[in-house]
């Protein structure tokens, strides 16, 4: 398959203020075109990073990066980031938060009318057309969430980055975002890297799980290919015996091989 995402001897360290922090240490990847990539790892093994770095929003220390065939070295339209803690425009309507990003990609190209429509069918795909006029102050968690991947939807990248993007939703809503999240992506073939810390929703939605190690100088320790077909079907999982072998390897390698560090 063709590579669309390639990560070689990947590095990362962090100056602070007690020294040097290597955080990350001869990460190598390769993410194919419409492949649908997770991470997942203990807290703090360095999955927002390696997530940032292909976001272009940081910068290697070693190693290289590529995306689309040319080197990565900064954020582009062609990558669009869900982030971990969602980064709304306070003074901007959830709306204007969604618009502003549809403008830098299609202005131009598109008349505001079109522009307009892209973002109230971003907002109706998460369930939030009700609240297109209320600001980031007077929604809940997960709805910020949601404005936040409606963001990135609506940009249509190349590359979705979405870091924990249902950390913070509840059961319901978090299995609705799923399953509105495979649809899309099998619709549009976008490629996907996630970050996740739910074994259930690694299994569901990914081609392939790469585990971490724990940091410091955390790198890929697995990587478990998950060849259940598509559509899946979260129902019918349930009672599936592959399905569960995938899940029983991900939670052994989390908590035999790589044991949570101690705090
Ligand atoms: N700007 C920074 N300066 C110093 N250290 C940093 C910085 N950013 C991250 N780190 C450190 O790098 C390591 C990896 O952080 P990162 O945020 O990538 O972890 P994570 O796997 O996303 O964790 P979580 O699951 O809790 O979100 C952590 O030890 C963190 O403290
Ligand atoms: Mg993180």
């Amino acid at each position: 398959m063709e590579k669309f995402v390639e990560l070689t001897q990947v590095s990362k360290h962090f100056d602070t203020k007690k020294g040097r922090f290597q955080a990350l240490e001869g990460v190598n990847l390769s993410i194919a075109k419409g492949e649908f990539v997770t991470l997942i790892g203990h807290s703090g093994c360095g999955k927002s990073t390696v997530l940032n770095l292909i976001a272009g929003l940081l910068e290697a220390s070693a190693g290289g990066l590529i995306c689309n065939g040319r080197e990565i070295d900064g954020p582009g339209p062609e990558r669009g980031v869900v982030f971990q803690n969602h980064s709304l425009l306070p003074w901007m309507t959830c709306f204007g938060n969604v618009y502003l990003a549809v403008e830098k990609v299609f202005a131009g190209k598109e008349s505001k009318a079109q522009l307009k429509a892209r973002t109230e069918a971003a907002l109706a795909m998460v369930g939030l057309s009700h609240a297109t006029h209320k600001h980031p102050n007077e929604i809940s968690g997960g709805m910020k969430q949601r404005v936040g991947i409606a963001r990135a939807l609506a940009m249509e990248p190349k590359v979705l980055l979405l870091d924990e993007p249902f950390g913070a939703l509840d059961a319901l809503t978090r299995a609705h975002l799923q399953d509105e999240l495979l649809r899309i992506v099998g619709e549009t073939q976008s490629t996907v890297v996630m970050v996740t810390h739910d074994v259930d929703e690694a299994v569901l939605l990914s081609d392939r799980i790469v585990m971490m190690t724990n940091g410091p100088a955390a790198t890929v320790g697995d990587i478990v290919r998950v060849e259940l077909p598509r559509p899946r079907d979260r129902l019918a999982l349930a009672n599936d015996p592959q399905y569960h072998a995938y899940r029983t390897a991900v939670l052994e390698f989390l908590y035999q091989r790589q044991q949570r560090p101690a705090a």
